[in-house]
């Protein structure tokens, strides 16, 4: 749900998107030769003279109250179009340079975001500078948008009516008065689903998985259950069992994997992962991640499977077991299997399976490299290499394929700059040469990030790291009087 910090975090980025948009409109107006808006104080960063008490502040503020969804309008800019010298064009421009205004401010939330990932690294003061830029960045991009459909009186119609005949513009004035209700009407028919969504979407999907090893906890409620349910509230979240995965290490014992995941469920549902904001499902129920699995297993090095460092890892760890199998070897790749099938962006993880989502990513490009090429693509990408002269062509070879085989990324920077200084050769050659150095044509199946989850701090009863095998734990279903007697 959305918290009162969120509400005042929101407040600081909407309130400037609105308030720079207005006082563009009166500052371009101003520059053209009409100083209506600055004579009524309407060139100001005060907030105050662009809220429409109604529009701005009682009409949003209810529709989010019962409906979640905002909507509303500030106060209009006034302009005198008789003050212009080519009224028509003036307009148009006045116009333009309100979602103008957002469009800049968007691009200056990403930057601060970008800044402040560089400098301020795991300060807690980074967890609401990013929340404010993504809402800024967000807010900024429906207001463009919304703004520049053409409908009397958003800025859009404006535009259109300068490019359109005077005929045209004067029917699109004197839809004027009925503009909001079209607007109502189009919202209400799925305007915001299909126009204004799709502007601020991006790969937001969320996938995780555990492995179900019975009753849960307070280590894994810190540690993982607590940023599923706050994540399944921002984003489209799947949730799994790994019951495949627990197969892996116990596949002489299988016999208490359905009760444990049967458990594990019940806990993640006690612990609030609700199943009508995430999905939550069983692994071994969709087969398609065992088919992908098997199409990935064709493409994938050895060497990439072996150099994981939990492999090794593992097996030193739990000696008992013989795990010099087959499948314990590609438990990593299962895992990228899990995560491409869906094409999920997102694998909120703990440190200690960062690994796994980087060699998800490393196989994602090795499939994408194979199979997303065009047919043709490659022989006018090697034509457009022998453009570029000897020395560099074998300079380029060399770095692609460093950074192909080997994941260097001192050589795609290298081969990239190599790129960017040629002379001699065309935009659509240069482009695919771009292409071709990252190896990709399509992307079928984008690279996921790991969302790293704050180290949980949660000691066990003996100060160690909380953990079944310590024997340290307190389960989230122990009853009270265990509880007392545990600590
Ligand atoms: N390997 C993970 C663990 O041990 C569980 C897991 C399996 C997983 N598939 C996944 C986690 C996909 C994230 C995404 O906890």
């Amino acid at each position: 749900m959305i918290s009162i910090q969120d509400l005042a975090i929101a407040a600081i980025p909407m309130v400037l998107a609105i308030t720079l948009h207005e006082a563009s409109h009166g500052y371009v107006a101003d520059k053209l030769g009409d100083p209506t808006a600055r004579y009524r104080g309407r060139l100001t960063f005060n907030p105050i003279p662009h809220i429409d008490p109604v529009g701005t502040i009682l009409v949003p503020a209810l529709l989010f109250a019962f409906s979640g969804f905002i909507f509303g309008w500030a106060k209009p800019v006034p302009v005198d179009t008789r003050n212009f010298v080519n009224p028509r064009k003036d307009m148009a421009v006045v116009a333009a340079a309100g979602p103008l205004s957002n469009l800049l401010m968007a691009f200056c939330w990403l930057a601060l975001a970008k800044v402040a990932a560089m400098f301020l690294g795991n300060s807690p003061i980074m967890e609401p500078i990013i929340r404010m830029a993504q809402i800024g960045l967000f807010f900024n991009i429906i207001l463009m948008v919304l703004n520049l459909l053409p409908i009397p009186p958003l800025d859009g119609s404006r535009v259109l009516a300068w490019m359109v005949p005077t005929r045209v513009a004067y029917w699109l004035d004197r839809a004027e008065p009925y503009g909001f209700f079209i607007l109502l009407g189009l919202l209400y028919v799925g305007l915001y689903e299909t126009v204004i969504g799709p502007a601020t979407k991006s790969n937001n999907r969320v996938l995780s998985g555990m492995r179900p090893t019975g009753r849960l906890h307070l280590g894994h409620y810190h540690g993982v259950l607590k940023n599923w349910v706050e994540l399944q509230h921002s984003y489209e979240c799947l949730f799994f069992a790994a019951d495949w995965h627990a197969l892996t290490t116990h596949y002489d014992n299988p016999w208490d994997i359905e009760q444990n995941t049967f458990d594990m469920v019940v806990d993640w549902l006690a612990a609030g992962v609700s199943p009508g904001s995430s999905s939550i499902f069983i692994q071994s129920r969709v087969p398609e991640h065992a088919e992908l699995h098997l199409l990935l297993s064709m493409i994938t090095p050895l060497g990439w499977l072996e150099r994981v460092p939990t492999y090794k890892d593992q097996q030193e760890k739990l000696k008992e077991k013989d795990l010099a199998t087959y499948g314990f070897l590609g438990y990593p790749l299962l895992q990228s299997a899990d995560i491409l099938v869906y094409r999920a962006g997102g694998v909120p993880v703990g440190e200690d399976q960062v690994a796994h989502v980087e060699i998800t990513r490393e196989v994602a490009r090795r499939f994408n490299y194979i199979y997303g090429r065009e047919p043709g693509f490659e022989d006018k990408a090697e034509a457009a290499i022998g453009k570029m002269g000897k020395r560099d062509a074998k300079s380029y070879r060399q770095h692609r394929k460093n950074y192909l085989e080997k994941g260097d990324a001192e050589s795609l920077n290298v081969a990239r700059a190599l790129l960017a200084a040629q002379q001699n050769i065309t935009m659509g050659d240069r482009e695919r040469l771009f292409g071709y150095l990252e190896g990709s044509g399509k992307i079928i199946l984008p690279e996921p990030q790991a969302m790293l989850t704050p180290a949980s701090k949660m000691p066990g009863l003996d100060g160690q790291k909380m953990s079944k095998s310590y024997n340290n734990t307190i389960a989230l279903r122990d009853d009270p009087d265990e509880v007392a007697k545990k600590l």
